[in-house]
């Protein structure tokens, strides 16, 4: 308990999954936290866990839109003028080869997880340069690291997200800003849920012999938001059941 006291949290797609446990830690640790996600039932998540521990918001919005983002940065400067800790959730997957894919797939899914992931290290570097002590965590994936044959777009919005931590790191260290990224194996989440109950999809699992449970990814990035990983940026952190050890 109270390893994130005092800090303002911000997490986009908060409202399910990966997001709404990070979300839950991140709180139970102390932080005050705002959960962004176009999807409105972000606003009960966000109720549930102020129920639990105080000072938790929701701001819908679309991350692949600088628009929405300059509506989170208005309702930022408002209401705490300040963030400590940014994690750039928000995801959707990718369906089909490079032969496959379309030019409408290829941009929906760089638009949301690549773009999102740029427009909200940018439209929230003003506050996270305040806080001297500033944290982004990017939520990108085990496909950023290896390839599949499969799901071309998702590759490669995830491992742009790679290099953007990579780059963003070198960039922010001066502010006090540290930029790391998570790299997720199959998780139990509703983007999962059919992958989870076709056994054609076990190659998905590593040596470890299920999928994760959020809360496993969400303690990943509590130590990377915290300041217990002071001396960490710029990594790729795989969290994935040993699925890239092979
Ligand atoms: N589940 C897995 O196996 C897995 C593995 C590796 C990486 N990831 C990544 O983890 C992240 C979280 O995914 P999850 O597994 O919790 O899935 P999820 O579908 O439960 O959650 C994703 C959330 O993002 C929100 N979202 C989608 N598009 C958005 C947009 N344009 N603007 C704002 N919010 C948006 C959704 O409404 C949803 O609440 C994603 O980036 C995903 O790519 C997932």
């Amino acid at each position: 308990m109270g390893r994130l006291k005092n800090k303002i949290a911000l997490i986009t797609g908060a409202a399910t999954g990966q997001g709404k446990e990070i979300a839950k830690l991140f709180a139970a640790e102390g932080a005050t936290v705002i959960l962004t996600d176009m999807n409105m039932a972000g606003k009960e998540t966000a109720a549930e866990i102020s129920n639990a521990r105080g000072d938790v918001n929701f701001v819908q919005m679309d991350v692949s839109k600088l628009a929405d983002w300059n509506k989170v940065a208005d309702y930022i400067k408002d209401a705490y003028n300040n963030l400590d800790i940014l994690v750039n959730n928000a995801g959707i997957p990718g369906r089909g080869s490079i032969e496959e894919v379309t030019e409408d797939e290829w941009q929906k899914v760089m638009d949301v997880d690549a773009k999102g992931v740029l427009f909200g290290m940018k439209s929230m570097l003003p506050f996270l340069k305040k806080s001297k002590q500033g944290s982004i965590v990017n939520n990108s994936s085990i496909w950023a690291l290896v390839g599949t044959g499969s799901a071309a777009s998702y590759h490669a919005a995830k491992g742009a997200v790679r290099m953007l931590t990579k780059t963003a790191s070198i960039e922010f260290a001066p502010f006090g800003i540290r930029v790391n990224s998570i790299h997720p194996g199959l998780v139990r989440t509703p983007m999962t849920e059919r992958l989870l109950e076709d056994p054609k999809e076990s190659w998905r699992i590593g040596p470890i012999g299920r999928a994760a449970e959020p809360i496993e990814i969400a303690y990943a990035a509590l130590f990377l938001a915290s300041n217990e990983s002071s001396y960490i940026t710029g990594i790729d952190l795989p969290v994935d059941g040993g699925y890239t050890a092979r």
